[in-house]
């Protein structure tokens, strides 16, 4: 089987894959990075999104073998994210303003949606820094390949964290 050179979270990993693996059986079966869930595994749900080169991608239907030379960042990696970002230290108590905010609003409820949300929201907030509330709205609605879905129906929690998050981004 082939090798591939990927970049997790800031630090470069070698897997063997075959080349039509989806990412997700990557991270969470060989690099243990579980943080991101399995959900329709259609591209239906965004349960399974992470970020490549800061978009978000769905990485149960995205092979391994494309991500070659993109920078992934999974939920695991949105404090070194956010700690690169700043040029500060990481340490064990680093929050990305996104889990802060997802805290403060207390947005999960079972929970299993919340990693592809918070990949959304750093998305957004990547390419718009101070998005109303009908952008957040959209983005988590309309932005291809389908809407992120919560079976727990937190969305008016997501929509307050997201604009919480982007203040305390832009603070
Ligand atoms: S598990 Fe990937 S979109 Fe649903
Ligand atoms: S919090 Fe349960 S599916 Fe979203």
């Amino acid at each position: 089987m082939p090798s591939y050179a990927l970049t997790i979270n800031g630090a470069p990993r070698t897997v063997t894959a075959a080349a039509d693996t989806p990412l997700i059986y990557v991270l969470r079966n060989d690099l243990k990075l579980t943080g991101t869930r399995l959900g329709c595994g259609l591209s239906q749900c965004g349960s399974c999104a992470v970020l490549a080169d800061g978009k978000e991608i769905r990485s149960c239907s995205t092979p391994v073998s494309r991500l070659v030379g993109k920078k992934i960042h999974t939920v695991e990696g949105l404090p070194g994210l956010w700690a690169g970002k700043k040029g500060i230290p990481e340490t064990a108590d680093t929050l990305h303003p996104i889990q802060t905010a997802w805290i403060e609003e207390q947005v999960p409820q079972c929970g299993y949606c919340q990693s592809g949300m918070m990949m959304a929201a750093a998305d957004l907030l990547g390419r718009n820094p101070n998005p109303t509330l009908a952008q957040v709205k959209d983005a988590f609605t309309n932005t291809p390949p389908s809407p992120h879905l919560c079976r727990c129906g937190t969305y008016n929690g997501i929509a307050a964290a997201v604009l919480k998050a982007a203040k305390l981004m832009r603070a």
